[in-house]
C-alpha cells in the first residue's frame, strides 16, 4: 500500500468508468491506495454520478479538491471531455483536427480550451499572406500547425531560447535564437522577420517574459493584427513569480490595459499611449489572452432617426420626439382619469340618493361611505390637476422644440447645407 494512487490505476479506474463498472473503478483506485475515510467517502459519491462524463469530471474534482498530483484531475478531465461527445464537437475546428490527426512528427502539447479561442481569434487571416512569430518552438509541432493553418501563402518564424528548438526545426522553418525577455532581441526578429500580423507567445511564460514581450511587439505589429499570450495561468503560480493581485503579474498589467480601453473617459490615463490608441479590442479567456491592434478612431456618439447630418438639429428632433412622446402618455391618463372622476360622480350621485333614505333609516354606514367616496374625489381632482400641469410643461417643451427647429433652419449652416438635402431629397424620389 502506498499513501497516493498510482496514475496507472487512475487509467485503469477510468477505463472501468467507461464501461459503467464503478465497482471495479473503486477497486482499480483502492488496490494499492488506502485513502483517509473522507476522500474514500468523496470517491465513491464521485463514482456514482449519472453517466460516465460526470463521474471521471467528478473524480477529477476529488483529486484537485484534496490536492493530490496534478495529473491524476488531467486525466479524469480528458477522459471526460472525450466521454461527454465535446470531442467529436470540436472536431470540425481545424487547428484540434491537426492535433487529433498529429499522431507522429514533432511534439505537440497544447491545453485543448484554447483551440476555440485561436480559431475564433485567427480564422479571418487564413488563406493570407500573413507573417506569423512563434515565440517558444520547443520541438516545432506548434510551427507545423500553424503553417497548417494559415497555408502556403503564410510566412510562419519561430523564436526559442533553446538551440535544441532550432537543431529539432532542421531548417523547416526560419527560428531565431534569442531570450524573449530582451527587447533588442525581439526587436532585432521583427526587423528580419516582420513586421507581423500574428504572435503567439508560448515562450516561457514568466511574467517578465510575457509583459517585455507585449510591450515591445504589439507596437511593432501590423495594424489588423493578433497578439496571443497562453498559459496566463502562470500568473497565479508562485514558481513563475505570479500571485493573485500580485504587483507585477501579466494578469495585473492586463488590467491595466482595461483602464487604457477607456482613456477618453478619464482625464488621469494616458490617451496617447498605445495603448489607448491601438488596442482595439482586449480578451480574456482561462489562461489565454488576445489583444487585437488596429487603430482606434476617437469615441463620439451619434443619435440616429433623423436624416439630418447636422448635430444640433438631430438632438432638437430627438427632443421633440421625447416631448410629443411624454405629452402623448400624459394625454392617454389624463383621459383614463377623467373616464375615473365621471365614474365616481356617477357613483356619488347614486350613493347622496341612497344616503338620504338610509339616513332617514339613521344608517350610519352608508354616511361613512359617501363620505369616502368624497375623500376619493379630493384626491382624483388633486391628480387630475397634477397631470394637467404636466401636460401643459409638455406642450411647452414640444413647442420649445419646434422654435428649435424653426432657428436651425433659419441657421446659416442649414442654408449652406439645403442643396445636399434637395439632392437627396430628389434622390429619394
Ligand atoms: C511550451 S514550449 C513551446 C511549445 C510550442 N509552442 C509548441 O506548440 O509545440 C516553451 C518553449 O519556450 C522556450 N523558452 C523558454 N524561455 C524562453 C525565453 N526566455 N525566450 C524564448 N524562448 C523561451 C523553451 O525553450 C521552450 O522550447
Amino acid at each position: 500500500m502506498t499513501g497516493h494512487v498510482e496514475l496507472a490505476d487512475v487509467s485503469r479506474a477510468l477505463f472501468l468508468l467507461s464501461m459503467d463498472d464503478a465497482d471495479g473503478a473503486m477497486a482499480a483506485l483502492t488496490a494499492n491506495w488506502a485513502p483517509a475515510d473522507e476522500i474514500r467517502a468523496d470517491l465513491a459519491a464521485a463514482l456514482v454520478t449519472a453517466t460516465a462524463a460526470d463521474r471521471a469530471r467528478a473524480l477529477g474534482d476529488v483529486f484537485r479538491d484534496h490536492a493530490l498530483p496534478h495529473d491524476h484531475a488531467n486525466e479524469c478531465y480528458r477522459a471526460a471531455f472525450y466521454f461527454s461527445g465535446r470531442a467529436e464537437a470540436l472536431a470540425s475546428n481545424p487547428l484540434y483536427a491537426h492535433y487529433l490527426a498529429h499522431r507522429s512528427g514533432a511534439i505537440l502539447d497544447k491545453w485543448i480550451h484554447y483551440f476555440p479561442v485561436y480559431h475564433r481569434h485567427l480564422e479571418r487571416h487564413r488563406g493570407t499572406p500573413v507573417r506569423v512569430l512563434e515565440i517558444g518552438v520547443y520541438r516545432g509541432g506548434g510551427l507545423d500547425m500553424w503553417q497548417q493553418y494559415f497555408g502556403p501563402e503564410a510566412t510562419v518564424v519561430g523564436l526559442d531560447v533553446d538551440e535544441a528548438a532550432v537543431r529539432a526545426v532542421n531548417g523547416r522553418y526560419l527560428v531565431e535564437l534569442g531570450d524573449q525577455e530582451d527587447p533588442e532581441v525581439l526587436r532585432r526578429v521583427n526587423a528580419e522577420h516582420g513586421p507581423f500580423d500574428i504572435v503567439i507567445d508560448d515562450g516561457g511564460h514568466t511574467m517578465a517574459q510575457q509583459i517585455v514581450t507585449a510591450e515591445t511587439m504589439f507596437p511593432l505589429m501590423l495594424d489588423g493584427g493578433t497578439f496571443i499570450v497562453e498559459d496566463c495561468h502562470t500568473s497565479y503560480w508562485d514558481y513563475y513569480q505570479g500571485g493573485r493581485k500580485r504587483a507585477g503579474t501579466f494578469i495585473e498589467w492586463v488590467k491595466d490595459r482595461v483602464d487604457d480601453e477607456h482613456a477618453r473617459y478619464d482625464a488621469a490615463i494616458d490617451r496617447r499611449s498605445i495603448w489607448a490608441t491601438h488596442l482595439d479590442g482586449l480578451h480574456v479567456y482561462d489562461s489565454v489572452v488576445v489583444l487585437d491592434k488596429a487603430e482606434r478612431f476617437r469615441p463620439f456618439s451619434e443619435v440616429a432617426g433623423s436624416s439630418s447630418y447636422l448635430r444640433s438639429d438631430r438632438l432638437a428632433e430627438s427632443y421633440l420626439a421625447d416631448a410629443l412622446a411624454s405629452r402623448d402618455q400624459l394625454q392617454a391618463e389624463l383621459e383614463a382619469i377623467r373616464g375615473e372622476v365621471a365614474a365616481l360622480r356617477d357613483e356619488m350621485g347614486r350613493a347622496t340618493e341612497r344616503s338620504a333614505t338610509e339616513a332617514i333609516e339613521n344608517d350610519r354606514s352608508a354616511r361613512l361611505a359617501l363620505q369616502r367616496m368624497r375623500q376619493e374625489s379630493v384626491q382624483t381632482n388633486a391628480e387630475l390637476e397634477r397631470l394637467q400641469s404636466e401636460l401643459s410643461s409638455a406642450n411647452g417643451r414640444v413647442l420649445e422644440s419646434w422654435e428649435q427647429i424653426r432657428l436651425m433652419r433659419g441657421s446659416v449652416s442649414w442654408r449652406l447645407t439645403a442643396p445636399i438635402r434637395a439632392v437627396r431629397r430628389r434622390m429619394s424620389r
